[in-house]
């Protein structure tokens, strides 16, 4: 058995792809009173922040085409499209997943929007969930 972790799993965020950050943005920020959290580019996404208690919503709008969220998009048009949840040992977390026969789209962690270390799982062997895991 692995040791137990220290602090608890949660949802950092929930990755939502849009059409247009400024079409949605009010529904969010401004009708359900969720805060807005500047937040870098990533993977070729424009992202905002919008914070829900200790989460976050994420809208990611394409800057291109053919970067993955454009791919998504054009494939399966707007709506979710992944959840990310902090883990208390990402590395330790990882090497669990790979070892139960998990597929990892990012063998080695590398640094996600918010500054932190993340890795995504494939979701051929998540039930169809794009999972991506951080750290806190
Ligand atoms: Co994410």
């Amino acid at each position: 058995m692995p040791a137990a972790p220290l602090r608890e799993t949660r949802i950092a965020h929930i990755g939502i792809a849009v059409d247009s950050l400024e079409a949605i943005l009010p529904f969010y920020r401004d009708l359900l009173g969720m805060p807005e959290v500047p937040l870098g580019d990533s993977d070729g996404a424009r992202i905002t922040g919008l914070a829900a208690g200790d989460a976050l919503v994420e809208l990611l709008q394409p800057e291109r085409a053919d970067s993955p969220i454009g791919k998504f998009l054009a494939k399966r048009g707007p709506g979710i499209h992944h959840i990310c949840f902090k883990v208390d040992d990402l590395d330790g977390t990882l090497a669990r997943c790979l070892d139960a026969g998990h597929r990892l789209i990012d063998q080695v962690p590398r640094l996600g929007a918010e500054g932190k270390r993340i890795a995504f799982l494939h979701p051929a062997s998540t039930a169809g969930v794009l999972i991506e895991l951080t750290e806190y």
